[in-house]
C-alpha cells in the first residue's frame, strides 16, 4: 500500500488540489484509492463531489469508532474531515494513532490531505505515510513552513526507524512574478538532496475541484498530469 501525506504549514498552497488531482490520477490507473481528509474544513470531500460532508469519517477512524469511507467513483473513496477533528479527544491521541488505524483499511493508495497550521493533525499523517509531498508556493511564509517541515522530518530520520521520504511540490501561481519563475531553482539550491516537482497553475484543476468532479474525468489531458506522472514515478523509486 502506498501512503502519501500532502502537507504544507501555510494555508492555500495547493495541498488539497494536489491531493485530489493525484487521487484521480491513481484511480485512473485502476488503483483502489482512498483520500483521508485531515482538515476540519472538509475541502477534499467537497472537491471530489462527496454529497454528504457531515460524516466525520477521519475523526471516527482515529477514535476507533465505526467509520464509513464515502465512495465517489469506482475505486475512489473519501474519509471526510470535519469539525470533530478539532475536538479534545483527537488532540490527545498518540501521534501514531492514524498509522495504527490503517491496519483496518484496504486500498492500494492512501492519500492524506493535511490541514494548514494544525500540527497535531499533520503529525498523524506524517507518522502514517511512507512518503510526503511538501507543498509550497513562492510566498515567504510558505517557504518558512517547508523549512520547518523539513527540519521535523530530518529529525525523525536521525532518531527513528520509521520516517517518510519526502519531496517538494512547488506551485507556480503566476509566471510573470520573478519569485515564481525562480521558485524551483531556489528550492533546489536550498534542498539539494530533495526532489522538487513543479506544479503549474491549471484552470482544468480549478474547474474540476470547484465542481466536485475528479480531475481526469473533467479533463483527461489536464496540464498538471505531467507533474502527477513525475510524482507517481518518484513514489516508486
Ligand atoms: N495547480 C493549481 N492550479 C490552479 N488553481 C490551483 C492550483 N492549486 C491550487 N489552486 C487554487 O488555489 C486555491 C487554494 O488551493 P487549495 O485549497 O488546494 O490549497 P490548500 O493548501 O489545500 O488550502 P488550505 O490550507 O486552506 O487547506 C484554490 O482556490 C485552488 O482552486
Ligand atoms: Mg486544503
Amino acid at each position: 500500500m502506498q501512503t502519501i501525506a500532502i502537507a504544507g504549514r501555510k494555508g492555500g498552497v495547493g495541498k488539497t488540489s494536489l491531493t485530489v488531482a493525484l487521487a484521480s490520477y491513481c484511480t485512473n490507473l485502476g488503483l483502489k484509492t482512498l483520500v483521508v481528509d485531515l482538515d476540519p474544513q472538509s475541502n477534499a470531500g467537497y472537491c471530489l463531489g462527496v454529497e454528504d460532508l457531515s460524516h466525520s469519517g477521519t475523526a471516527h477512524l482515529l477514535l476507533r469508532q465505526s467509520f464509513l469511507p464515502q465512495q465517489v467513483r469506482d475505486n475512489l473513496w473519501v474519509l471526510t474531515g470535519g469539525i470533530e477533528l478539532e475536538g479534545g479527544a483527537i488532540q490527545q491521541l498518540d501521534a501514531d494513532e492514524l498509522a495504527l488505524s490503517l491496519q483496518n483499511i484496504e486500498a492500494d493508495v492512501v492519500l492524506f490531505d493535511c490541514p494548514p497550521g494544525q500540527e497535531t493533525l499533520e503529525r498523524f499523517a506524517l507518522m502514517a505515510a511512507n512518503q510526503a509531498l511538501l507543498c509550497t508556493d513562492s510566498h515567504p511564509q510558505a517557504r518558512l513552513g517547508i523549512a520547518r517541515l523539513v527540519n521535523y522530518l530530518e529529525r525523525r530520520r536521525q532518531t527513528q526507524r520509521h520516517y517518510p521520504r519526502w519531496a517538494i511540490a512547488a506551485r507556480i501561481a503566476d509566471r510573470r512574478r520573478l519569485a515564481d519563475r525562480s521558485l524551483v531553482t531556489d528550492l533546489q539550491a536550498d534542498y539539494p538532496s530533495t526532489p522538487v516537482f513543479e506544479i503549474p497553475s491549471d484552470s482544468d484543476l480549478f474547474y474540476a475541484t470547484a465542481n466536485g468532479i475528479p480531475l481526469l474525468e473533467a479533463a483527461p489531458k489536464a496540464r498538471i498530469c505531467i507533474a502527477l506522472s513525475s510524482i507517481w514515478k518518484w513514489t516508486h523509486e
